[in-house]
């Protein structure tokens, strides 16, 4: 198969992963910067245009979208879908999951359990606002951070509300959210290959630190989850149309909780903590999927 992985930066592990896992399965494989894809929209006939070549022949696409990137690769990958080539990635599912605002209207519609969220661009409001959340902290996140940049813990009162002013001013997009503290630091992070769990671990923040994202300085170990957390999370990829994800959970004294859903996971923490090899996962997921159009012909 001619596989091409969408991807800016070629170093990185995940992308390497993906390449070398392709590569074993004796796959021909490329690594295309999405950013520079050309897209040509004619009458009948939509192209993708790379380095001045259109591109032609390929079976499969792994789309890696980074964050800042995330409407542009979307477009990229919209373009792929009415070529009709298979990707591990749907344009419309990175869209409703890499927004943590339309992910949480999508998945609590659905009767999937969240934080108690609320978004506001009343500045007036805010006292009342906060003042529905029990607890004296609340969580601020920005609606589209990575890596836990721009997730902050704050005092319920003037602290919290003087930080909604300034990303209100400051043109940023936030949400309130319920502080879950008794999942001390530690949240869940389920890895999903078309609708099976192939991984999981537990990532622990650093001390005095609530964010346990790995980049952020926390640490993962593998993780057993139950039936219900493992249930939970394969029903959020379905509602969001994800077939490659990370699902993110916190277990609060309600139950579990899903945090949000990675449409591009990377692959570094949970290959290296579980030592599976998730990266051949997806690949045996584009080849069974590849076969099956091929025996219908
Ligand atoms: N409501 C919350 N209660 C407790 N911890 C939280 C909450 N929201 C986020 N966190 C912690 O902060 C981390 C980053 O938050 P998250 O919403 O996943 O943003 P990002 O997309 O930037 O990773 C989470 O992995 C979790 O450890
Ligand atoms: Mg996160």
């Amino acid at each position: 198969m001619n596989i091409v992985i969408l991807s800016r930066n070629q170093g990185l592990y995940s992308t390497q992963s993906l390449a070398r896992a392709a590569r074993l399965r004796h796959h021909y494989v490329r690594i295309i910067d999405y950013v520079n894809c050309d897209l040509v929209i004619n009458e009948g006939i939509l192209n993708i245009n790379y380095h001045g070549q259109v591109l032609k022949d390929i079976d499969a696409i792994i789309p890696r979208i980074g964050a800042s990137w995330t409407s542009y690769g979307a477009a990229v990958i919209r373009q792929f879908e009415y070529l009709k080539i298979f990707s591990t990635l749907r344009s419309e599912a990175l869209i409703k999951a890499r927004n943590k605002l339309i992910c949480s209207q999508i998945l609590a519609s659905h009767g999937i359990h969240l934080p108690k969220s609320i978004v506001s661009n009343n500045s007036y409001a805010y006292s009342a606002l906060l003042n529905e959340f029990e607890g004296d902290k609340v969580v601020i996140k920005l609606i589209n951070s990575t890596h836990g940049v721009g997730v902050l813990l704050a005092n319920k009162g003037i602290q919290a509300e003087n930080i909604l002013e300034a990303f209100t001013r400051s043109n940023q997009k936030s949400m309130i959210q319920e502080y879950i503290a008794e999942s001390k630091g530690a949240d869940i992070r389920i890895f999903i290959v078309d609708d099976e769990i192939v991984g999981c671990m537990k990532r622990q923040a650093q001390s005095g630190e609530f964010r346990s994202n790995l980049h952020r300085g926390g640490s993962s170990t593998v993780e057993e989850i139950t039936e219900e957390e493992a249930a939970i999370a394969i029903r959020a990829v379905q509602i969001l149309g994800l077939k490659v994800a990370g699902v993110d959970m916190l277990r609060s004294n309600r139950g579990p909780l899903v945090l949000e859903v990675n449409a591009s996971p990377g692959l570094e923490g949970i290959e290296s903590t579980t030592g599976n090899d998730i990266a051949g996962r997806i690949i045996n997921f584009i080849e069974r999927n590849i076969q099956t159009e091929d025996s219908t012909l």
